[in-house]
C-alpha cells in the first residue's frame, strides 16, 4: 500500500520547495495529491466548533475570506488592522497549516480613501507601502500569495484590456509589475500568484480572457518579474460546461512558462441546477471533476482551494440565488457538515481528508 506523507511532510516538502525556489507542485505531490485548503470565515472559527473541526481535519492550506483584502486591513491611510489575519495566522500555527494570502492588489475590497491619490509617485508608495508591511509580516507561513487578483477586464474588448480601477487609473498595467516585485522583497519564500476567474469555458468572452492572461503572462515573463504561479479560481458554473481543448491549451502554454497551477477557489455555483438535491450535487460534483480532471491531465495542481467548507459559509448566494428560493449547494459538505459528492472529487485530486 502507498504511504501517503503525514501533513507534517508535505508542510516540510512545501518549504523546502519555496526555499530552493523550485516549483511546488511536483514535491508537495508526494502521495500524488496536492495540498486542500479552504478560505475560513473568522467570525465562524470561534462560534462554530463542528466549522473549526471540518477545517482542521481537512485542510493544509487556509486563506482568509476577507481580512487580508485592503478594506480589512486598511482603515485608514495611516492604519493597519491585523487583528483578523493574526488570528488566522496563529491558528494555522496552532494546527500544522501553512496560509495562502489573499490579496494585496485587487479592485474589489477596496476602502474608499486609495481614491483620492492622484499622482503616479504617491500611488507606487502607496501600494509598495502596504505590500511591504503585509507580506513582510507573515513570512515562512504563507506558501502563496495572490499578488494581484482578477487583473483581466471582466469583459474583455481585446486581447490587452485589463481591469480599470485605482492602480491602473494612477499607474497603469505597471501597477502588476511594481506589485509582484514588492512581493517578492518582502516575502522572497512564497510563491506568487495572479489569481483570475472565468478562464474554463468555451464561450467568447472565456476564450477572450484567457488570451488577455496569457498575453500577461508573457508580458510579465519578458520583464523578468518575479511571478511563480497561475491561480484558477475555479467558480464553476453548473450550468456551463468546461472547455476542455481550450482550458488545455492555454494550460499549456502556461507551463510553458515554468508556471505553477493552483485552484484557489472552487464551488459549484447552482443557481441554475434543478432543485433536485441529489440531481443537484451529482451535477455539481461532475463538473468540478471534469475542471479538476482537465487540468490535472497537463499538469497536476499544486494546491486545491475551495471557498468554503461547507454550505453554511459560502459567498454564492450574495450574487446567485436561486429563484425557487432553496439554498445554494456549491460546497463539499453541507450545512450540516455531511460530506456531498463534491468532497469525493475534492479527495481525489487533493488531501482533502485526516
Ligand atoms: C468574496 C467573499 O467570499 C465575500 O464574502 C465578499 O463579500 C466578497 O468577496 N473572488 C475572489 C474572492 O477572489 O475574494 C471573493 O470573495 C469571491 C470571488
Amino acid at each position: 500500500m502507498t504511504q501517503h506523507p503525514t501533513r507534517r511532510d508535505l508542510l516540510t516538502t512545501a518549504a523546502c520547495a519555496a526555499t530552493l525556489g523550485l516549483p511546488s507542485s511536483g514535491l508537495a505531490a508526494g502521495g500524488g495529491r496536492a495540498l486542500y485548503g479552504s478560505c475560513v470565515k473568522l467570525s465562524a472559527l470561534d462560534a462554530e466548533p463542528d466549522y473549526a473541526a471540518e477545517i482542521v481535519k481537512r485542510c493544509q492550506l487556509v486563506v482568509p475570506e476577507g481580512a487580508l483584502k485592503w478594506a480589512d486591513l486598511r482603515p485608514s491611510r495611516e492604519r493597519f488592522d491585523f487583528t483578523d489575519a493574526d488570528r488566522l495566522a496563529a491558528f494555522a500555527g496552532r494546527h500544522g497549516m501553512r496560509l495562502r494570502g489573499h490579496t494585496l492588489a485587487w479592485y474589489g475590497a477596496m476602502p474608499d480613501w486609495p481614491e483620492a491619490i492622484t499622482s503616479r509617485a504617491e500611488a507606487e508608495r502607496e501600494l509598495v507601502r502596504h505590500i511591504e508591511t503585509v507580506a513582510s509580516r507573515y513570512v515562512g507561513l504563507v506558501a502563496s500569495w495572490d499578488v494581484v487578483n482578477e487583473a483581466v477586464a471582466d469583459r474583455p474588448k481585446d486581447a490587452s484590456d485589463l481591469r480599470s480601477f485605482v492602480w491602473t487609473r494612477t499607474l497603469g498595467p505597471d501597477y502588476i509589475p511594481i506589485a509582484f516585485r514588492a512581493a517578492a522583497s518582502a516575502d522572497p519564500l512564497a510563491r506568487l500568484v495572479l489569481n483570475e476567474y472565468d478562464i474554463e469555458c468555451a464561450d467568447e468572452r472565456s476564450v477572450m480572457r484567457r488570451a488577455v492572461l496569457l498575453n500577461l503572462l508573457r508580458s510579465l515573463r519578458d520583464k523578468g518579474v518575479p511571478i511563480h504561479g497561475v491561480g484558477l479560481q475555479g467558480h464553476l458554473h453548473g450550468d456551463r460546461p468546461i472547455d476542455r481543448a481550450g482550458l488545455q491549451n492555454f494550460l499549456v502554454q502556461v507551463r510553458a512558462m515554468g508556471l505553477d497551477v493552483l485552484v484557489t477557489e472552487l464551488d459549484v455555483i447552482d443557481d441554475k441546477l434543478p432543485a433536485d438535491v441529489a440531481t443537484r450535487d451529482a451535477k455539481a460534483a461532475e463538473i468540478a471533476r471534469t475542471f479538476l480532471t482537465t487540468i490535472a491531465e497537463v499538469t497536476p495542481p499544486s494546491a486545491v482551494l475551495t471557498w468554503g467548507i461547507s454550505d453554511r459559509h459560502t459567498w454564492v448566494p450574495q450574487w446567485f440565488k436561486r429563484e425557487d428560493g432553496m439554498p445554494n449547494r456549491p460546497l463539499p459538505l453541507d450545512a450540516a457538515m455531511r460530506p456531498k459528492p463534491l468532497m469525493s472529487v475534492v479527495e481525489q485530486f487533493a488531501r482533502a481528508s485526516a
